[in-house]
């Protein structure tokens, strides 16, 4: 075994090995299995005592040239992955940025909205989201078997986890104005911005949650006027002082009469394109005059008080006016859809 071809051997097999050694990690390894005090060089070197001292001279020479040469291929592999020093940076490279936080749109949407209203002198309010069936339906006057109490439309808490029985998960913002109106007396003028929930099928204009934000006004003498130059007001403020309005009569159970708003499309300013159907018009809400069956349900006198509702869905019109084309965009935490919008 103690021949110098034996030494050669080991130093290509070193060398060999190395080449293979892509980290520091293995790098040492190879150090210490050939190198090391256990190593093979080490053990090569064991036979020594046992050959002449021609061959002594030849075999050393050869062992210490093959530890000199696997060591300095080792030293090399290892500074080539140090991490560079300053000098070699390269001043001219772009650096790094931390790139600043956004509000989500809706919270942004949510925050324009309530700042106009409150400019109009609205309050702001809030309800809870998990209501029962009086606040979300019976209170605002919708009859026992009306579609949307259906469990198709509205989901029902499950009493199984010890919940009291007849719990939901609200479908508008409207039970603000039940609770509202049980805390405080007329005149009073609120919006109500928050989260809604429906049993629907998931579509691009479609999402089981979303937001909306209500507002009312119940005094003496508030007519559909006022009700009128509130909304006006918001949306030329909202969207554009050029932007035209269109009521149009509809229904809800909890005003009369009832209407539903359109905006002229902000996207071909009502000559008709596919976001508006080539019709024009946008729907953004549903308003109407305060039904009296709801105000005596809260205890208001409906022969000295008349109010008027509204109620908007907040990813519509933020949909509108950023030109958001999928509502689902607005729920699934991609950075680069809130670092757009
Ligand atoms: N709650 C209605 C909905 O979710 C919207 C609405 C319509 C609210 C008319 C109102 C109103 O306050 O007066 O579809």
């Amino acid at each position: 075994m103690s021949n110098p071809a034996n030494i050669d051997r080991i130093l290509s097999d070193g060398v060999a090995e190395l080449e293979k050694a892509d980290d520091a990690e293995k790098i040492g390894e190879v150090k210490i299995h050939y190198l090391g005090r256990k190593g093979l060089l080490s053990a090569a070197l064991k036979g020594l005592k046992d050959l002449s001292i021609d061959e002594r001279k030849a075999f050393g020479a050869a062992a210490n040239n093959a530890k000199s040469e696997l060591a300095a291929k080792i030293e090399g592999m290892l500074s080539a992955l140090k991490p560079s020093t300053k000098a070699d940076l390269d001043y001219t490279l772009p650096g790094q940025t931390n790139r600043l936080g956004r509000l989500h749109p809706l919270t942004r949407g949510i925050k324009e909205i309530t700042e106009i209203f409150r400019r109009m002198g609205f309050a702001v309010a809030t309800g809870p989201e998990i209501e029962t069936d009086y606040y979300n339906f019976g209170a605002l006057n919708f009859p026992e078997d009306h579609p949307a109490r259906d469990m198709q439309d509205t989901f029902y808490l499950s009493e199984t986890n010890g919940l009291p029985p007849g719990l939901l998960l609200r479908t508008h913002t409207s039970n603000v104005q039940i609770r509202e109106f049980e805390r405080r007396k007329p005149p009073l003028k609120i919006i109500a911005p928050g989260k809604v929930y429906r049993h629907e099928a998931v579509s691009s204009r479609a999402y089981c949650v979303f937001h909306q934000v209500e507002g009312f006004q119940v005094g003496e003498n508030i007519s559909m006027a006022d009700m009128k130059g509130a909304l006006v007001g918001f949306c030329h403020e909202y969207f554009s002082p050029e932007i035209e309005l269109r009521f149009r009569p509809s229904f809800f159970p909890f005003t009369e009469p009832s209407a539903e708003v359109d905006v002229s499309c902000i996207i071909c300013d009502g000559k008709g394109c596919s976001v508006c159907k080539y019709d024009g018009w946008l729907e953004i809400l549903g308003c109407g005059m305060i039904d009296p069956n709801v105000m005596t349900a809260v205890g208001y006198d409906p022969e000295k008080y008349t109010g008027y509702a509204f109620g908007m869905g907040v990813e519509r019109i933020v949909m509108l006016k950023r030109r958001i084309t999928d509502i689902r965009l607005f729920y699934e935490n991609d950075i680069r859809f809130t670092r757009k919008y």
